[in-house]
């Protein structure tokens, strides 16, 4: 008998192919390649979260937008962390610059567009930020309507973007809760290890009380693992507990740790042109054609 199940299952074989498995121990995805936009705008906003700092926020942001440029969505990015990282991730001296996001929060004779610059990207431009940004935390707060002061900001130029990505600080402050007021969805980037499970319970609660108060439409667009080293068996069992507790939120594309993404930050360059081909280049291009498909992104 068991040799007859055994015929048995070798048919079954015979037949079918086995799917091969994703680093998320489910099955890949071919994503489609992006069909060229008509037209442009209005702007789904996301903001990338994670109070826990060094997850690769800032790496995610400049080359998501990379990669959404390539397929020929405009994008703006706007830098909502003082220390002005992903401002210096596309070249500018942050302390160089005299308008910036603090101003198009803080001074309401500074429009937006007076602060936004574009990038050597094309079709990617930047609001830039430096530490001036650490005054507005405390200004804001005594601010009428002080969580919506982004959202109000934004809101005369999301009709010439098709995405905006806010790279947002490691905190879950005014600022974040700004960013998290203003957007349609959230990308929370994890680093594959295990302590880095922990912070995401505190800000998927900020998340509910942002949804609660202030925000009911915003969506968990999804959660993202980073620096993923796929020969030890501790990343892996991470990037499956983490399916465990997010099921499909997690995306399917996951990157992986390589020193690459600080070789282009030095250079000041999106892995996507810095090292075209390279695997972690190939890995932006599937998650923002993922995003494209799931239908967070245009
Ligand atoms: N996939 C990766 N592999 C290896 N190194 C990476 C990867 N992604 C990012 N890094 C590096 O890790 C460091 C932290 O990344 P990044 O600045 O993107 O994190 P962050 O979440 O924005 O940090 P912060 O919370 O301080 O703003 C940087 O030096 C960056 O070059
Ligand atoms: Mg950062």
């Amino acid at each position: 008998m068991s040799e007859e199940q055994g015929s048995k299952s070798r048919g079954a074989g015979l037949l079918k192919e086995p799917t091969p498995l994703g680093p998320t121990g489910r099955p890949m995805t071919i994503f489609p390649e992006p069909l060229p936009l008509e037209s442009h705008g209005p702007a789904r906003v996301i903001a990338m979260v994670n109070q826990k700092g060094g997850v690769g926020k800032t790496t995610s942001t400049i080359n998501l937008a990379a990669a959404l440029a390539e397929y020929g969505r405009k994008v703006l990015l706007v830098d909502f962390d003082p220390q002005g990282a992903l401002s210096a991730g596309f070249g500018t001296n942050p302390h160089e610059l005299d308008v910036t996001v603090y101003n198009v929060l803080m001074d309401r004779k500074t429009g937006i567009r007076d602060a936004i610059i574009t990038t050597d990207v094309e079709n990617v431009d930047l609001l830039p930020a430096n530490i001036d940004l650490s005054a507005a935390e405390v200004q804001l707060v005594n601010e009428v309507a002080r969580e919506q002061v982004l959202e109000r900001a934004l809101r005369s130029v999301t009709d010439d973007y098709d995405i905006v990505l806010i790279d947002c600080q490691p905190s879950l402050g005014l600022l974040t809760v700004n960013a998290l007021t203003a957007a349609h969805g959230v990308i929370i980037p994890l680093t594959a290890e295990f302590f880095a499970l922990r912070a995401v319970a505190l800000l998927v609660e900020t998340i509910e009380k942002v949804q609660d108060r202030l925000n009911p439409a915003l969506a968990i667009d999804g959660v993202l693992a980073t620096m993923y080293d796929p020969r030890t068996l501790h990343g892996r069992e991470v990037v499956g507990r983490l399916v465990e507790a997010f099921g499909d939120t997690v995306f399917e594309t996951v990157i992986r740790r390589t020193i690459k993404f600080a070789d282009a930050n030095v250079a000041a360059e999106p892995i996507t042109s810095y090292a075209t081909n390279h695997p972690g280049a190939e890995a932006y291009r599937q998650l923002a054609k993922e995003l494209i498909s799931r239908g967070g992104a245009p």
